[in-house]
């Protein structure tokens, strides 16, 4: 935080001082008399103008900070309703997975639910592709399975959305439909 406010000010101080030439052509002509208070007014405005960029710039960066978590999520779901891939997922989960993880993810007695908790990326995807075996409960890897394997993220996104709350149970509707 201190590193990008040292950051901050110097290179708001840049785009003061450009702006500041850019104003004293402006209010040239209503203050064409008196060059001194001109002068602290073209001041008084530069500062509060680094002022300004200055907040621009840390509302940007927050603004990147909240994309960066948004990218987070494979998912969308807008007024309920799913994008493609969530869908995607939703349909490669019920044709693969749910006969053992039980339908919607919620788990069943064979195998645990997988939205209760989510496992992260890295790890799900590794486990799909390689399967587990747990005493007598075998799950088959997915790696070599045309059906399944290249559409991992999407049965991610499905789960997540189901793990947000953002998605209820049963089939979800598409965007546009
Ligand atoms: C034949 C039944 C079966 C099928 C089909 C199956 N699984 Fe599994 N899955 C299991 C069992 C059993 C475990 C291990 C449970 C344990 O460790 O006690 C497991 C574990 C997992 C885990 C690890 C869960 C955790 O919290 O450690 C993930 C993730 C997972 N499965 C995802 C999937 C996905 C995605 C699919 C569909 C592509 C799928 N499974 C299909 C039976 C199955």
């Amino acid at each position: 935080m201190i590193a990008s406010h040292v950051w901050c000010s110097s290179g708001c101080l840049r785009v003061a001082g450009a702006g500041g030439m850019r104003n004293s052509g402006l209010k040239s002509g209503r203050h064409a008399q008196s060059a001194q208070p001109r002068k602290h007014f073209i001041y008084s405005l530069n500062l509060a103008r680094s002022a300004i960029v200055c907040c621009g710039l840390l509302g940007g960066m927050a603004a990147v900070a909240q994309e960066n978590t948004v990218a987070a999520k494979f998912y969308r779901v807008i007024e309920g309703k799913v994008d493609a891939r969530t869908y995607n997922g939703y349909r490669r989960y019920s044709a693969s997975c749910s006969r053992c993880h039980g339908p919607d993810g919620v788990g069943s007695t064979f195998a645990p639910s997988l939205i209760d908790p989510l496992l992260d990326i890295e790890a799900f995807r590794r486990m799909v592709r390689e399967g587990k075996r747990n005493g007598s409960l075998v799950m088959k890897g997915f790696a070599n399975d045309p059906n399944l394997s290249p559409y991992i993220d999407d049965v991610y996104a499905y789960l997540q959305a189901r793990a947000d709350g953002a998605l209820g149970r049963g089939r979800p509707t598409r965007l546009g439909e």
